[in-house]
């Protein structure tokens, strides 16, 4: 059985049985508390908190998806037999419909009717001290003739999405030949994460506060690949009709757990570049620039053997029918931008790596920050020098430096050439700094314009400046005529001939929030180039105009910005596409 048969195997047992087929959600959630889709269930948590009504919009109170995921947590165990970082996650949920008998009994009948497939065992929650034993689904499984049925506690038979609130209950897992295949989730409390004064959350076990949800219900989860495996008969992911057309193009002296990797990432990528991030040194951006430049250097260290457009071309044709949204043009254009900024620094980076006497989280992240080196290759690749080298340090390192230049503060990286690094802008020089600084205003100037002639629904899904023009994604259903583009052009314009003060205010982010100023989180569905990230407590407020009231931009920014809008010159867009599904990419120069 293919893995499409698979996927379309379950969507039919769940559509026959009363579930509404409801596509796959963004792997970028609205939801600002999570950086990726990790779960199926997470685009209908408002439907088991009573905040939707399943009837109202889907006319049933069941439904049935195969869902885009991608998970940071396992990237380091990538190049195994079975972990991934995108993948695809089939699964059945029911908002007040069903409970536990018929989740269980469909769960029983598709495994063993459907797929033909023998159960091992199951496993059903423990019970604790907050939660009681889940006495109800042993029973029901025994009834179905399933004899072993283990018990195990909150780290193993209870379920909730990880770092956020929502809706949580005990589990039930389904394993065929030693395999966890499928996890029903029984929804029934609601769980929040405790809020300390300075906004930290606490996550840890036990410290997660359950109340009842309004609306019962079930969630389950059954990870495509991993399915396939099993019903494949494969003893890896890597084997199955999904991997092995990928697997295959790369050479045959490439180490297997490199080929995963590649074969992992090429699909991630692809992805996510879809969905609209872009890499940046920012969440999600700065996930997808690492999975990109990991790529790049396995590639280069084989010498090259394939070129990455005959992988993507891979994925587009197995996943195309199904994800419309993958855009062949832009993952390639992206791709090849990062591959181009990338090129300049590999090599001495390789080089640097090589000769450094040991890596410690110090040198690790002088090599991210100076050759764009990511942790994994110079943990892969360090040996032995890296063997005190790890994630967390690095992360924690990473952050420190993020909150610099999150609060606008112009970093000088004295001995690597780079005068300004916010993410978003870059400059190695003064004469550099500039032209970034002009093009840098432009784009806040952009924005507003778009907002002047499209109103307020379009949001800033990214941008990215160089010394050359800026370039602009936002949020907007279709495309944008040259009409459009004109009035655009001349507000800009316009407001550069008004030769408007650009200033800013410092103030903590509560009251930044009240000036009415833009900024990501309160971007209906829209997020940075980089995904969601957390503002500092304090926040500088950029605005154009003479005073902060009264101004006709404001935005949350870290600068830097010309200080009158004459500075800049005149504006002119160069082009407007597509960028991902919903979102259009402008690229407009100054003269
Ligand atoms: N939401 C559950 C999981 O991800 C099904 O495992």
């Amino acid at each position: 059985m293919t893995s499409q048969e698979i996927r379309a195997k379950f969507l039919d047992f769940f559509a026959k049985r009363g579930h509404v087929i409801v596509p796959s959600s963004s792997l970028i959630p609205d939801d600002p508390s999570v950086l990726f889709t990790t779960a199926g269930m997470q685009q209908f948590k408002r439907y088991y908190t009573g905040e939707l009504d399943a009837v109202k919009d889907f006319k049933k109170k069941n439904a049935v998806s195969v869902q885009k995921c991608f998970r940071t947590s396992d990237i380091d165990e990538v190049g195994d037999e079975s972990h991934l970082t995108f993948f695809e996650m089939l699964g059945n949920f029911s908002f007040g419909g069903y409970f536990k008998e018929k989740a269980i009994e469909y769960a029983y009948e598709f495994i063993t009717e459907k797929l033909k497939l023998p159960i091992d065992y199951v496993s059903v929650f423990a019970g604790d001290k907050e939660v009681p034993a889940d006495t109800e689904s042993e029973r029901i499984w025994e009834s179905l003739g399933v004899k072993n049925v283990k018990k195990a506690g909150r780290a193993d038979n209870f379920w909730g999405p990880t770092g956020s609130e929502g809706p949580c209950g005990p589990t039930s897992e389904v394993y065929v030949r030693g395999v966890e295949v499928w996890n029903l989730v029984f929804n029934e409390y609601y769980c929040k994460t405790r809020i300390n004064a300075d906004e930290t959350r606490i996550d840890a076990e036990g410290k997660k506060i359950l109340t009842p949800l309004k609306i019962k219900g079930i969630d389950t989860g059954l990870g495509l690949e991993r399915l396939a495996m099993v019903v494949q008969g494969k003893p890896t992911i890597f084997e199955t009709d999904t991997f092995e057309p990928l697997l295959k193009l790369l050479p045959e002296t490439m180490p297997v757990r490199t080929k995963r990797i590649l074969a992992d990432h090429v699909r991630g990528v692809a992805f996510l570049i879809s969905d609209g991030v872009c890499p940046s040194n920012k969440e999600a951006g700065y996930v997808l620039r690492r999975l990109m430049r990991r790529t790049m250097v396995y590639l280069h260290l084989a010498g090259n053997p394939v070129k990455p457009v005959h992988l993507f071309e891979e994925v587009f044709e197995n996943c195309e029918r199904f994800y419309p949204e993958l855009n062949r043009e832009v993952v390639l254009e992206v791709f090849d931008e990062e591959h181009q900024r990338f090129q300049a620094t590999l090599q001495k980076g390789l080089r640097e790596l090589a000769r450094a006497p040991t890596l410690d989280v110090r040198s690790a992240f002088m090599l991210y920050e100076s050759f764009g080196l990511p942790y994994e290759i110079v943990k892969e690749l360090g040996g032995d020098k890296a063997k005190d080298l790890k994630r967390e340090d690095f992360d924690e390192e990473f952050k420190k430096h993020q909150e610099i230049s999150r609060a606008g503060v112009e970093k000088k990286f004295g001995g690597h050439g780079l005068v300004l690094d916010t993410g978003e802008i870059k400059a190695g020089s003064e004469e550099e700094l500039k032209k970034v600084t002009r093009y840098h205003t432009a784009t806040h100037l952009l924005h507003q314009a778009l907002r002047e002639v499209f109103g307020e629904e379009i949001a800033q899904r990214g941008s990215d400046i160089t010394t050359e023009r800026t370039r602009f994604d936002f949020t907007f259903p279709r495309k944008v005529t040259p009409e459009e583009l004109k009035r655009v052009e001349d507000i800009v314009n316009e407001k550069i001939r008004e030769d408007l003060p650009v200033q800013f205010e410092e103030m903590p982010k509560e009251e930044a929030e009240k000036t009415g100023a833009l900024h990501f989180f309160s971007a209906k569905g829209g997020s940075a180039s980089g995904g969601k990230w957390k503002y500092p407590t304090r926040v500088k407020v950029y605005y154009v105009g003479h005073s902060l009231e009264g101004a006709w931009n404001k935005e949350f920014c870290g600068g830097p910005h010309v200080g009158h809008t004459g500075e800049i010159g005149q504006f002119k867009i160069m082009k407007e596409e597509a960028s991902s599904a919903g979102v259009r990419r402008i690229r407009a120069t100054i003269v």
